[in-house]
């Protein structure tokens, strides 16, 4: 998969793109990321790549000249590209817009920043838009190395074991279960005894317990879209009178 970063600060990519998972997905050839100055299409002899607001107002927005060329650039070698802006406008960027993201072949990101864009980069140019939370950033940069982040990991042969995606949070539309590992006991602390057991199936049903019951007290919106059975039904139901004592 080939990412193509727009950006005004590609120094800030360093590390979050060449280190662990990444920069081996990198090494095998499963991704290509590659990023692109937008300064250096501006084409007056300041470099100027942002304005001041029609209309007035605070705050400068990026101008639509740099942003076009630079795109128009990449999409000689990018034809097919499907191009994502990231501003906190945009539509929630969820693990299911990673899953979706992930069967593109060619993708390119424009890094918002300032106040914003100027309007006709979307009209002209933008196929989504993409947040990733209800926060504002400084800029879009943090934005697309999540989203990159994100959407990696549905590429095939990224992580370790295939299914690995699949047994995340959110992948089952619930939080996962908590972990542990040796030692058995730490400072008074001890790990749950079933988990000791080697009984895979009380394991494994301690295990939805314990996800359902984070879901349920952290993110009960989340239950409304899970897929449950009637088992995790009354398992809920008996969470929900332990929880309301
Ligand atoms: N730029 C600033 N805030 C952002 C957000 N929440 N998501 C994506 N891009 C942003």
């Amino acid at each position: 998969m080939k990412f193509d970063i727009l950006t005004l600060f590609p120094a800030m990519f360093e590390g979050p793109l060449t280190e662990s998972i990444i920069r081996r997905a990198v090494e095998r050839g499963l991704l290509d990321i590659r990023l692109h100055q937008i300064r250096d299409f501006a084409t007056d002899r300041h470099k100027v790549v942002d304005d001041a607001p029609y209309g007035g107002g605070d705050g400068m927005v990026m101008k639509v000249e740099p942003i076009a060329a630079c795109i128009e650039a990449v999409k000689v070698e990018r034809p097919h590209a499907r191009v994502i802006l990231t501003t906190p406008r945009g539509r929630l960027f969820d693990d299911a817009a990673a899953r979706e993201l992930a069967q593109e072949d060619e993708v390119i990101v424009i890094c918002g920043r300032y106040e914003g864009v100027d309007e006709r980069v979307r009209e002209l140019f933008v196929d989504d838009e993409f947040s990733i939370g209800d926060v504002v950033l400084t800029g879009g940069e943090l934005a697309a190395m999540v989203m990159v982040d994100a959407t990696a990991r549905f590429i095939p042969g990224v992580l370790g074991s295939p299914g690995s995606a699949e047994m995340d949070t959110f992948s089952n539309g619930l939080l996962e279960y908590p972990h542990y590992t040796r030692p058995a006991e730490f400072r008074g602390s001890t790990v749950p005894p079933v988990l000791l057991s080697g009984n895979h199936a009380e394991v494994a049903r301690w295990r939805r317990r314990k996800a359902l019951e984070k879901t349920l007290r952290t993110r009960p919106d989340l239950l409304e879209r899970a897929v449950l059975n009637s088992n995790d039904r009354q398992c809920l139901a008996e969470l929900e009178s332990e929880i309301c004592r």
